[in-house]
């Protein structure tokens, strides 16, 4: 399978700083198809720019949430069906910073998850633990209940998901998982999605937390690492596409 090297601007941007970045790494390529695929997901404001400067190009992008609803009453939220119409691709659900500051859920995670596939959007499912939960021995428990509930929502699509392994202790701490850490864990998520899918190797199980080009290429290496989700480096163009070579 090829591999997937999916950036996450985070709040980060501004309509000048997206286009000379969009640009730099478009340059970058040069028109040449890259080692990975590659997707950006940007804040909601700038999925129109993304759309208008990506379109036909190797980069997909996608949204960094999308709402459990399909339409109506709720102030501040976007709809699978507007990413859609924007061209994203993917849309990220779960991420740690959401479950974290906005109280998000596994219940919530996982009706996002399945609005996002309904929409025709590929929902990246981020699962992982807290420091405090790996030193109590509890890694697997927790990236096992915060899967599960997404599984158990989307049953027969599972193998339709990407999955984000990101331990929330090396998310923009430049403390990153050792190569045998992260396999271990994409291990025990491959077993768990064999459980659902008949075809568990056609997931993508992305490895995230301060993935950049020093460490890229030994994380890649590992049999169970499909590709990176990546914060801080995605902002800069000749880190990203260093990762994204290093897939190679
Ligand atoms: P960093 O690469 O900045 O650690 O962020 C990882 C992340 O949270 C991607 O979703």
């Amino acid at each position: 399978m090829r591999k997937l090297i999916a950036g996450n601007w985070k709040m980060n941007g501004s309509l000048a700083a997206n286009a000379a970045l969009l640009q730099a790494m478009l340059d970058g390529l040069g028109g040449k198809t890259p080692a990975a695929d590659m997707a950006l997901c940007a804040p909601a404001p700038y999925l129109a720019q993304l759309q208008s400067l990506l379109q036909g190009s190797a980069i997909a992008w996608g949204a960094q949430d999308v709402s459990s609803h399909e339409q109506g009453a709720y102030t501040g939220e976007v709809s699978v069906a507007m990413l859609k119409e924007l061209g994203c691709r993917y849309a990220i659900v779960g991420h740690s910073e959401r479950r974290q500051y906005h109280g998000e859920t596994d219940a919530l995670v996982a009706a996002k998850a399945q609005r996002a596939l309904a929409g025709g959007v590929t929902p990246i499912v981020c699962v992982g633990e807290t420091l405090a939960e790996r030193d109590a021995g509890e890694t697997e428990r927790v990236v096992k209940r915060q899967l599960a509930a997404v599984i158990h929502a989307v049953a027969h699509c599972t193998s339709e998901i990407v999955v984000a392994y990101e331990p929330v202790w090396a998310i923009g701490t430049g403390k990153t998982a050792s190569p045998e850490q992260a396999q271990q864990v994409h291990a025990v998520l491959r077993a768990q999605l064999a459980a659902a899918t008949e075809h568990p190797e056609r997931v993508h199980i992305l490895y995230g937390g301060s993935m950049n080009a020093a460490n890229a290429a030994s994380l890649l290496a590992q049999p169970d690492i499909d590709g990176g989700l990546i914060g801080g480096a995605s902002l800069k163009a000749a880190d990203f596409l260093q990762i994204v070579a290093s897939a190679a």
